[in-house]
């Protein structure tokens, strides 16, 4: 394993929390169809994991933003590189992240969403780093809290690099 790594969460931890959250979903969707929306590049693993988990009738639209300027919600900028291909007006969507931090990204997409009248939007996370919030909304589902520190692996990089691992790791803040 590269030096610069340390495990957090295996892939046997992610595994299981990964089934506990679908199971959750699957539960509070019973009955109902759902539109997963998976925030690319960093939630494509998870999505794909999940959605594997899932025992309601799913849909699966991903989504890719930029952001440019400095890590606060108010100084960001952040356009929409590709966009979901669903009309979601009246169906019900859940937003599938990776992590949330500063929490800038989630909230354009939950004002893009509601714009579009879904009959329900709600919001799934892997990793919570709560500590860095600029923007208030609730997290229906959230796999872990993790602390201000940064983390890779399981979809999340550093420069592209480490996406394809199959835990989430502290990258030494040296290395970077
Ligand atoms: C990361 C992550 C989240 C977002 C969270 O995406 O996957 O979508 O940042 O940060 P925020 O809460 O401060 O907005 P990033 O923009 O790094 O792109 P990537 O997913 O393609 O790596």
């Amino acid at each position: 394993m590269d030096e610069n790594l340390e495990i957090l969460f295996d892939e046997q931890a992610i595994e299981q929390r990964v089934a506990e959250l679908a199971a959750q979903i699957s539960r509070d969707y019973a009955g109902k169809d759902l539109v997963l929306v998976c925030i690319l590049k960093g939630a494509a693993l998870f999505t794909a994991d999940l959605s594997r988990h899932l025992t309601i009738p799913v849909t699966l639209d991903f989504v890719h933003v930029s952001s440019y300027g400095n890590a606060t919600v108010s100084s960001r900028t952040i356009t929409v590189k590709k966009d979901i291909d669903t009309d979601i007006r009246g169906k019900n969507v859940l937003l599938v992240d990776g992590i949330i931090d500063t929490g800038g990204t989630i909230t354009f997409l939950i004002e893009q969403c509601r714009e579009r009248g879904p009959a329900s939007l709600k919001v799934v996370t892997l990793l919570d780093k709560h500590s860095r919030r600029t923007a208030d909304f609730p997290i229906d589902y959230r796999g872990f809290e993790v602390p201000d520190i940064f983390v890779v692996g399981y979809g999340m990089d550093c420069g592209e690099k480490y996406r394809n691992l199959p835990y989430i790791a502290k990258l030494d803040p040296l290395s970077t």
